[in-house]
């Protein structure tokens, strides 16, 4: 990504290619562009008026953006820093003074002051993420071996499948939405039953088994992940969440009045603390952020043991797999 500060061709209007680059850094340049437009869209756009990118899409001097963004920040910071220290001066004072006569009217003008005040919302921390997952002992050669599998429901999903998963082998399944990835994974693992034939899996397998849908709970965060792992103290708690990117306002949180990606980050906690061979995880990139999407694809590569992944990512999985079922080979529906 280009260093230089280039002027911006068209004037006072910037237009970004949203389009796919070829080279990997470019790729993941805009969905980062995507992300920050898609979150701070005005930001975004007051910046490109100042004409720092240009129109070809590629010559984008995004780490002046970053600067930018961080300059920002610590601005707000600040000002937030400042305007609680006027509001507890200005509380202060009229504590002080609302009950003498003498000096009533001028702790009713302060009053009238702090009313009128526009409060500066207090900036929120953000923490990166640092995934890694724990290992169990290692199971048979082959963990999960479907002999003419069919999937379903009160209709076939697909034709008879003969997959086999083996250990300390990592697998992407990709597939339009509603041909069966889910109720495949699910019936690997056994909580959904296989329409027909069946799924042999090996009694070693220890799974750590990601939703892609789970109703969200109306427990704490932090009482979330205390029920796995009871053993563990209060700190110990926390700090496994802090961990992966939570701050204290989440931890304190309900589950249920999470973010998409909050939520994911404490149900991605709870998996990466108990130890599996296999990790089985159904779109677990849906809401995550770039960081966390990064620190979790960085997870994945190091995992030592098995992998089976649904994304529609390929920029996201193909770095991690070494093979990529395609479930609109097996489909019974025409795709
Ligand atoms: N519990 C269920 N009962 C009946 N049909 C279901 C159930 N869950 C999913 N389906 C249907 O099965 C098909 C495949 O769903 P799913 O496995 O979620 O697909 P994908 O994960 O590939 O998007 C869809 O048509 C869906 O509506
Ligand atoms: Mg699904």
């Amino acid at each position: 990504m280009s260093k230089k500060n280039t002027k911006n061709k068209a004037g006072n209007f910037a237009i970004i290619n949203w389009g796919y680059s070829n080279k990997s850094s470019h790729k993941m340049w805009f969905r980062v562009v995507n992300k920050v437009a898609a979150q701070k869209g005005k930001g975004l756009f007051n910046y490109l008026a100042q004409g720092a990118v240009t129109t070809g899409g590629t010559d984008i001097d995004y780490d002046y953006y970053l600067q930018q963004v961080e300059l920002k920040k610590r601005q707000q910071v600040a000002d937030y820093q400042k305007q609680q220290k006027e509001i507890a001066d200005l509380e202060d004072f009229i504590a002080r003074n609302k009950a003498r006569v003498a000096t009533r009217n001028m702790a009713s003008s302060r009053q009238k002051k702090l009313d009128k005040m526009n409060l500066i919302s207090k900036p929120k921390e953000k923490v990166k993420p640092v995934f890694s997952f724990l290992e169990a002992r290692t199971p048979g050669k082959v963990l999960f071996e479907c002999k003419d599998l069919v999937i379903g429901y009160d209709t076939p999903l697909t034709k008879p499948m003969n997959l086999v998963f083996e250990r300390n082998k990592k697998i992407a399944i990709k597939g339009v939405n509603g041909l069966g990835k889910t109720t495949l994974l699910k019936t690997l693992i056994g909580m959904q039953k296989a329409y027909g034939g069946k799924v042999e899996k090996d009694p070693f397998v220890e799974i750590g088994f990601f939703e892609q849908e789970e109703v969200a709970s109306s427990k704490k965060a932090l009482d979330y992940l205390w029920e796995e792992f009871p053993d563990r103290n209060n700190g110990e708690i926390r700090a496994m969440l802090a961990k992966c990117g939570l701050t204290t306002d989440h931890i304190e949180s309900l589950m249920k009045v999470l973010s998409g990606g909050e939520n994911a980050k404490v149900r991605l906690c709870k998996i990466m603390n108990r130890e599996a061979n296999v990790l089985v995880l159904d779109e677990p990139t849906n809401h995550l952020d770039v960081d966390a999407k990064e620190s979790l694809q960085s997870a994945l590569k190091n995992y030592k043991g098995s992998v089976i992944l649904v994304s529609h990512e390929p920029d996201f999985y193909l770095p991690i797999v070494d093979e990529v079922i395609n479930l609109e080979d097996c489909s019974t529906k025409i795709v």
